[in-house]
């Protein structure tokens, strides 16, 4: 791939189990670099790599109904994003969630948020999911601003996380995927 900044030679593709440390590095990082403010610092500074590492080996080696996607430049985990099933069981069956999309902050606005998340929702479309929701915390601006350019809409819903006694509101976003119906059976 050839271009400018705007055009970095990136590849996204499906996450492998050999990719936890690198995911782990990412979710690590993004957060601490994402959530000051938002978060209490006594959390960001507990974060263990380690820890999300082990959370990621045992994801990756069984997905179950998750997908996860990697964007990777020059040999490096740069970002991923990764889908789900709602844990709301009001959800309709043929709605999915994006659980999560984080970069390295210095790869952040140069396009691969864009590309990845348009990776996983091709996934879900062609899976047959017609909607997808996810969840973001109502202070992390950056990420709002993000999904509404790529068409997520609020839906009204909100609910409050405990982070060590801090209440923290995250808000419910929607997009429409105008996939068929998820074939039952
Ligand atoms: C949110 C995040 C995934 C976006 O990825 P990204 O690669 O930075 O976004 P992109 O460069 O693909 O941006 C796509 C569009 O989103 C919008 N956008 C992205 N970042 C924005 C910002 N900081 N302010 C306003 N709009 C923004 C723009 O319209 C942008 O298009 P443009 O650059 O052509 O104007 C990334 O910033 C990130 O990892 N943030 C920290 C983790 C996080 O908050 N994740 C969401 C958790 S719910």
């Amino acid at each position: 791939m050839t271009g400018g900044p705007k055009a970095p030679a990136v590849i996204i593709r499906a996450a492998l189990p050999a990719d936890a440390p690198g995911v782990a590095h990412v979710h690590v990082e993004s957060w601490r670099a994402a959530y000051v403010g938002i978060v209490p610092r006594p959390i960001l500074d507990r974060l263990s790599v380690d820890r999300r590492e082990a959370f990621w080996e045992r994801r990756l080696a069984d997905p179950g109904e998750t997908r996860t996607f990697v964007a990777v430049r020059e040999g490096r985990i740069v970002g991923f994003a990764g889908t789900g099933r709602p844990e709301d069981s009001e959800d309709a069956p043929d709605t999915a969630e994006l659980e999560t999309i984080y970069l390295l902050p210095d790869v952040w606005r140069i396009g691969l948020g864009r590309l990845l998340m348009a990776r996983a929702i091709d996934e879900l479309a062609g899976r047959g999911f017609s909607s997808a929701i996810l969840w973001v915390l109502t202070d992390n601006v950056r990420g709002r601003r993000f999904y509404e350019a790529l068409s997520w809409q609020a839906d009204g819903r909100a609910k409050m996380l405990d982070f060590d006694g801090t209440p923290v509101e995250e808000m419910r976003y929607r997009l429409d995927l105008g996939g068929r119906p998820v074939p039952s059976g």
